[in-house]
């Protein structure tokens, strides 16, 4: 029997104590453009979000605003579902940590952990970044402008002596380097997999998995003094939402083992060591992949409250449009990278590429068809196809199998690139053929020009839903693509464009932005 043909993705849960900003914005974008892929080709697709919940940050925040942890958590969590609304996020689920569902989880994985021996009490002393939520080596730390200890992330830490739980991540060093080397591609990029392998080769001290210094948290299955380590939990979540600890249900035998979790530089360590060391520890199987991405800095400086530089994901989507940001969010850095974002380069690139490179295009063509052709798809002869003509369709029709092995890497980048080079195709041989002057001198070459056009625009269309999938959606009402015929299924001949069919009045789909000066002043 073929493999069932299965993608679950997750983004990391977000701490609710921050205002949703880009960094949110990307991680969630980048996810939402594999799901929506993924569901164009095929797959049965999981894609879960959603908001980590507990840990001694929240607690003291909600301390500040006067309110029970709970209620603040229910309030804040909400800016978090309305930014994957306002983006058009696709996911499936939206978990909270606070959920009924992920305590049993927590709890049932504790509870495996601990009859396998994985998990013993101790006592535990040592230096605590609360903003970082984790524990540092003295080695690790410098001083900061007051003389206060700081971790390597700039935040502050504090001594703290306490009795905890331990796991024992200190025998699991052999069996993660194993696992790496059976599974070459399960953390990436490259780059990424050398930094965790030489964390491990740098030795694993067991890690402490419990608190009993405040309250805000999930309580240790047996032991009330105690609430698990806030990363333990909100790892967990991943789990919880296939149904776990019903390992029966039919979603955890359908998603777990995730295909992706996608996360930040900054917490690549939790996932690729932490967690599968709970999961094989706990005799699940490990994620598929961990993808660490890169930062964004803002017009060159890095983004932090304190600079005042945040930048707000519903600011850029009034200003520049929703399809233009999630363009530019992965076409600008090589997925991976770091990268900056500056209002200059965002214009650049929603006028070069979005406004003329591809919105000319079909503008151009798709008017032509309106004037020239009756409004209707073009005629068209098989057996009329010059070799130009068969290698700009060749090019499209190629389309699928070269970005769908990009999307595999999380090439983000490159598979625009892919399509962008068909679409300056395009634009070249409108330029050689010259269509508009094919109309008096042979208006049957003239069709059959036009009706190549079409059908690269339906294939450029197709293939960029998921990226911008309003835009596209609109290029494809003016193909007159019926909804069911716009998965990758209709990629290639198979659907072409039938001619005869008629067209609907042709609308540009990308405005140009103006430069606006002050936008500039505000941001740079
Ligand atoms: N709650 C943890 C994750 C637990 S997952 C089991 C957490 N939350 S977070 O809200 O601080 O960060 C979420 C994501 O935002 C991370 O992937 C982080 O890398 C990303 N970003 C935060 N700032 C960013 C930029 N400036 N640029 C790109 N991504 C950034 O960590």
């Amino acid at each position: 029997m073929a493999e069932a043909k299965r993608f679950y993705v997750t983004t990391p849960i977000y701490y609710v104590n921050d205002s949703p900003h880009i960094g949110h914005a990307y991680t969630t974008l980048a996810c939402d453009v594999l799901a929506r892929f993924k569901r164009l080709d095929g797959f049965d697709v999981m894609f879960l979000t959603g908001t980590d919940e507990h840990g001694q940050k929240v607690e003291k925040s909600a301390a500040a605003a006067g309110v029970a942890p709970q209620d603040f958590t229910n309030k804040v969590s909400q800016n978090f579902r309305d930014l994957a609304d306002f983006m058009g996020f696709s996911h499936d689920d939206f978990i909270r940590t606070t959920e009924e569902r992920h305590k049993k989880a927590c709890q049932d994985i504790w509870k495996r952990l601990l009859e396998r021996d994985e998990i013993y009490l101790g006592s535990y002393a040592g230096w605590y970044a609360v903003r970082d939520e984790a524990y540092y080596a003295e080695s690790e730390l410098t001083k900061n402008a007051d003389g206060a200890f700081v971790a390597p992330s700039g935040a502050e830490v504090e001594w703290v002596e306490e009795p905890s739980y331990f796991f024992r991540l200190s025998n699991w060093g052999d069996r993660l380097l194993a696992w790496y080397d059976e599974n070459p591609d399960c953390v990436m990029p490259k780059s990424r997999m050398n930094e965790v392998k030489s964390f491990i080769k740098g030795g694993l001290d067991d890690l402490s998995v419990s608190r009993t210094s405040f309250k805000w948290g999930i309580p240790v299955p047996g032991d009330d003094d105690h609430i698990m380590y806030v990363w333990m939990d909100a790892l967990t979540n991943y789990i919880t939402a296939t149904g776990y600890p019903d390992l029966e249900s039919d979603k955890f035998k359908a998603f777990w083992p995730a295909n992706l979790h996608m996360v930040g530089k900054d917490i690549l360590r939790f996932h690729a060591i932490y967690w599968p060391a709970f999961l094989m520890a706990a005799e699940l199987a490990p994620p598929q992949r961990i993808y660490a991405h890169g930062w964004w800095t803002n017009e060159g400086e890095k983004i932090s409250k304190s600079l005042g530089n945040v930048i707000d994901p519903i600011d850029l989507v009034n200003r520049y449009g929703l399809d233009q940001v999630r363009y530019f969010l992965l076409r600008e850095v090589p997925f991976g990278n770091d990268g900056d974002f500056s209002h200059r380069a965002m214009i650049g690139r929603a006028n070069s590429e979005l406004a003329n490179d591809l919105g000319n295009l079909a503008q151009r063509v798709l008017s032509m068809i309106a004037k020239n052709c009756d409004g209707r798809v073009p005629a068209m002869d098989e057996a009329a196809f010059t070799a130009d003509d068969q290698k700009l369709l060749g090019s499209a029709h190629d389309l699928l199998e070269q970005v769908r092995a990009h999307m595999d890497a999380q090439a983000f980048h490159e598979a625009l690139e892919t399509v962008w080079l068909v679409i300056r195709a395009a634009n070249a041989y409108v330029d050689h053929q010259a269509p508009w002057k094919l109309r008096k001198e042979d208006p049957v070459r003239m069709e059959q020009v036009l009706y190549t056009l079409a059908e690269v625009i339906r294939h450029v269309a197709l293939i960029l839903q998921p990226y911008m999938p309003e835009s596209c959606g609109r290029m494809l009402d003016q193909l007159s693509i019926a909804p069911e015929h716009r998965s990758f299924e209709a990629s290639g001949p198979a659907q072409a464009l039938k001619s005869g069919t008629e067209l609907p009045k042709p609308e540009g789909v990308f405005p140009r932005l103006v430069e606006d000066a002050e936008n500039n002043e505000d941001n740079g």
